[in-house]
């Protein structure tokens, strides 16, 4: 792995506080459970990328809004321990929002609520008025727990700069625009979302390539599929698909936050220069530590870290 750049990933995307419940299963319908654990956490796609690429080694920088309360305050404790410049993240009326998470022990499986709050204020015109910030990025990673409008005003910014864009395509939607889908450089849905995006099964690997196919042809410029322990589908331009094995680093804790590992790594290793398989293969190192602990934001890996999982 290259050594990492002084310029900044801007990552634009959601801070909510996690309330993870976990259970030997999900309840049903009207059916109260008595759960094993209860923890409130940091969370939120954009700051758990955010959260990930910095102890990934890479300098990082958060465009949010947040609430002038308890879970805001948990926000700049978080981003403060890792080093984050949070100092274009405003605080408003709104309430900074927060998910509950069920996490199923039996099934290692989860279901998420998320409410974004104040982030989900976030307007084109503030994107438009740190555009400057944007200009002087190495990446630009984003989400979709903002407003669509907002995500691609930030996308456009990055993209007419000449900054390398990366798209999360999380949580899922289905009838997210093409115009969309074509600002993003590195698109990266889980097997989930691309089913959702693109109508297409996502049962073997085979179909998976199909899959990426179809994002790509409505504009992706390159696309990577994560597949959990089947480590991630990569189809890079003018390239055949890869696929890039899943890291085991121990027991699977909690993979809420797996995605969110591998967006952040990818993206540091994509900010110091490393080529787009190295990059993925970091990413996946990443998020293969992250699942062996609870939590979100909490779970990421340091660099020291993910470089001996890729050392073993
Ligand atoms: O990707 C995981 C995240 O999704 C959680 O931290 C939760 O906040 C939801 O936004």
């Amino acid at each position: 792995m290259k050594t990492m750049t002084d310029k900044k990933i801007v990552v634009m995307g959601s801070f909510v506080a996690d309330l993870a419940f976990r259970a030997a299963r999900l309840p049903v319908w009207g059916e109260t459970l008595i759960g094993s654990s209860f923890a409130v956490g940091p969370g939120g796609k954009g700051s758990n990328q955010a959260v990930a690429a910095a102890r990934a080694g890479a300098k990082v920088q958060v465009l949010s809004k947040l609430g002038d309360d308890a879970f805001g305050r948990m926000a700049r404790e978080t981003w403060a321990a890792d080093g984050i410049d949070a100092s274009l993240v405003p605080n408003c009326a709104e309430a900074t929002g927060a998910a509950t998470i069920l996490i199923d022990e039996a099934r290692g499986e989860n279901a998420i609520i998320v409410v974004p709050g104040a982030c989900f204020t976030l307007t084109p015109a503030e994107v438009d008025a740190v555009a400057q910030t944007i200009h002087g990025a190495s990446v630009f990673l984003t989400q979709l727990e903002l407003p669509l409008a907002t995500v691609e005003r930030g996308l456009r910014i990055a993209r007419d700069a000449g900054v390398p864009t990366l798209l999360n395509p999380a949580p899922a939607q289905a009838d997210l625009p093409d115009a969309l889908i074509a600002l993003s450089d590195y698109f990266t849905p889980n097997e989930t979302e691309a089913a959702l995006l693109t109508n297409m099964p996502v049962a073997t690997i085979e179909q998976i390539e199909r899959v990426a196919e179809k994002l790509q042809s409505r504009g992706a410029k390159n696309v990577i599929v994560t597949l959990g322990e089947r480590g991630a589908l990569v189809l890079a331009e003018g390239a055949a698909p890869a696929l890039v094995p899943a890291f085991r680093a121990g027991p699977v804790v909690e993979t809420t936050g797996a995605g969110d590992a591998f967006c952040g790594g990818f993206a540091a290793a994509m900010a110091a220069g490393n080529s787009l398989l190295e990059c993925v293969r970091f990413g996946c190192a990443t998020a293969g530590i992250s699942v062996t602990r609870p939590g979100t934001a909490n779970s990421m890996p340091t660099r020291s870290e993910i470089d001996a999982l890729l050392r073993s």
